[in-house]
């Protein structure tokens, strides 16, 4: 069977941007039966790669909660869950020490098969930071899972991720667990977020 390949996403359109305000939103970058359809396919690929074998699936809070909310319950495999939380102080005394990992104990990843699942793949540093974390737990195997994945006109990021749900464009998406400010993650559908003047990106 051939795999599905992460969907792509195209830019929204000048139209729909020219609509937009400051700070407001966009029209839907990846609708609700798009991610229902492609939940479908990733969850498949899930199933297939672990052959029924145990996986401990990390959510990294607070932005994978819906995804993964939605896609554990189509993998057909026993699994386990465990959160993981991260900081990044956008302060400029923090920046250098980057992102702040917390994770469970040892004794849920040591020898374990761990699925690290995030909203979204920007530069790699999240997703790199909790790597190098985890595999001081010395668990059986790492593998990361996101929903999106963004085409960053600065370059590749740090790490790549294992499987991934759609592509899309360099813009700041919020909805379906993302957020702003801590706002919008319970927007059904995913949307572009026009940042306001002197707003930056968190
Ligand atoms: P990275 O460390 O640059 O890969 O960024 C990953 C984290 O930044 C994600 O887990 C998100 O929390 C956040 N992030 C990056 N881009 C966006 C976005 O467009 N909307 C909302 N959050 C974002
Ligand atoms: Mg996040």
């Amino acid at each position: 069977m051939k795999t599905p390949r992460p969907q792509s996403v195209q830019h929204p359109s000048r139209e729909s941007a020219d609509r937009a305000t400051d700070g407001e939103l966009v029209d839907t970058l990846v609708s609700r039966e798009q991610i229902t359809q492609r939940l479908a396919q990733l969850s498949d690929e899930l199933t297939a790669h672990y052959q029924a074998a145990e996986v401990t699936l990390l959510v990294v809070l607070t932005g994978a909660l819906v995804f993964v909310a939605d896609l554990i319950r189509r993998l057909e495999l026993p699994l386990r869950i465990a959160v993981a939380q991260v900081s990044s102080y956008p302060g400029r005394s923090t920046r250098s020490q980057g992102p702040t990992v917390t994770l469970p104990g040892p004794a849920d990843l040591t020898g374990r098969r761990v699925l690290v699942a995030d909203d979204i793949l920007d530069s790699g540093a999240t997703l790199a930071a909790i790597r190098q974390r985890i595999d001081k737990a010395d668990p059986a195997e790492v593998r990361t899972c996101v929903l999106l994945r963004k085409r960053r006109a600065d370059g590749p990021p740090l790490v790549q991720a294992d499987h991934v749900g759609f592509d899309i464009p360099d813009v700041f998406v919020v909805g379906y667990g993302l957020d702003h400010n801590n706002l919008y993650r319970n927007l059904p559908d995913i949307h572009a977020l026009r940042l306001g003047e002197g707003e930056e990106m968190p």
